[in-house]
């Protein structure tokens, strides 16, 4: 009798030629607009479902702490944000205030306000954005304004690259009009929101405009870079497959609409800048936030050499004069950075360029999502922005 294994040769051929099938389905479905603009936004995933955002203490916000309000933008979309009073100005009140609205322009000048980009998928109202939100207004003692971009949550419209960067001046100027002074303004984005407060930073530092500074949380330095590093739930390498035809991969990646080319936009960013990057990300590996750190520190190194395509052509001579240009950059760099190690929490190295401070934080807990709930990660922001000590 013919031995029947667990699973069938023909069953394993099927089962292989279906995923091989979705796959291919997967990456030509990208390259169509409608569907790359929902997959890298997932705007349409509204999680929490059926969110009352006019209830924030239903998320764990203290009562009266978040005001419910909406932001216009210049190109007339309506866009739902939450403002939550820093935790030592709502302490300081007598009671529960009763008209907490009427109370943000006052915060405004009193305390330091962190305007807020969460990256994509799910609404402001989501658990982990919410936790943000409570460590920033306590351990930070800043307000926070988070938006939902257009077609997120409550706002209206459909996110697009210029769009969301126009969603985020909306933000910015809305702080202003109420009163905060430009540079108590901290601006924080996470994942997808790191494109957005790098878009807002160049555009403000292009007007001559310093906010406090900008975080990065968990950046990635452009979608095209990302999609070569990429890992759908963190176990398909997106790209793997493709990168053996070339061809197919640069078709691809020429169609990528909303490319957030964070790394190009580097030279533009004035004010101080902080990165940082959990080594557990799984989502998004923390070579991004090193080359971005790179782009930041590279105006000040000698040029990297370049290798020839055949490395074997070169000289004797050849060869010591490219290892003596890399050893110079090496020095170079080590002058210039000061890195320490923090005993279980990560290292962070940081830059001096003119009046300006450039840090990156690497972590080696936090994940994707909880980078920004460290209290470590908090502590390096709060000394660097001067957060502290108030
Ligand atoms: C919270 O604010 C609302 C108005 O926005 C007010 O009607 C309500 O009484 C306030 N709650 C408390 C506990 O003061």
């Amino acid at each position: 009798m013919p031995s029947q294994g667990f699973l069938s040769l023909s069953t394993a051929r099927k089962v292989f030629a279906a995923l091989g099938g979705l796959y291919v389905a997967a990456v030509v479905l990208l390259t169509i607009p409608y569907f790359q603009t929902h997959t890298m936004f997932l705007h349409a995933v509204k999680i929490p479902l059926f969110a009352n955002f006019d209830m924030p203490e239903h998320f764990g916000l203290a009562p009266n702490k978040t005001i419910n309000l909406k932001v216009e933008t210049a190109d007339k979309e309506t866009l739902g944000a939450w403002f939550v009073l820093s935790d030592s100005f709502y302490h300081s009140l007598p009671t529960i205030p009763s008209q907490p609205a009427d109370l943000i322009p006052t915060a405004l000048k009193t305390h330091p306000t962190i305007l807020f980009f969460h990256g994509n998928a799910a609404t402001r109202a989501l658990s982990a954005r919410i936790q943000h939100y409570t460590a920033f207004s306590s351990r930070l003692s800043a307000n926070i304004l988070a938006i939902d971009y257009r077609g997120f949550g409550d706002s209206t419209g459909a996110p697009t690259q210029p769009g969301v960067a126009r969603d985020a001046r909306a933000a910015w100027n809305w702080l202003i009009k109420n009163g905060a002074p430009a540079d108590q303004i901290l601006i924080v984005g996470h994942s997808l929101g790191t494109a957005v407060s790098a878009l807002l930073a160049a555009e403000l530092s292009d007007e001559d405009i310093s906010p406090k500074g900008v975080v990065l949380l968990s950046p990635f330095s452009s979608i095209s870079k990302l999609l070569e590093t990429y890992s759908i739930l963190g176990v398909v390498p997106l790209m793997k497959p493709l990168a053996t035809i070339p061809w197919v991969a640069r078709f691809v990646l020429r169609r990528v609409i909303h490319t957030f080319e964070t790394d190009t936009l580097v030279p533009r960013i004035k004010g101080p800048v902080l990165i940082a990057h959990a080594e557990n990300d799984w989502d998004i590996p923390y070579s991004h936030s090193e080359a971005l750190f790179d782009a930041f520190l590279d105006p000040h190194l000698p040029p990297t050499p370049e290798l020839p395509a055949n490395a074997a052509s070169l000289s004797q001579d050849e060869w010591s004069a490219l290892m003596a240009q890399l050893a110079q950059r090496k020095e170079m760099r080590e002058k210039l950075v000061t890195s320490v190690e923090l005993r279980n929490f990560g290292t962070v190295h940081e830059f001096m360029e003119g009046g300006r401070k450039v840090v990156y934080v690497q972590s080696l807990a936090g994940g994707h999502d909880y980078l920004g709930v460290q209290e470590g990660v908090q502590d390096v922001i709060g000394r660097t922005f001067g957060l502290f000590g108030r």
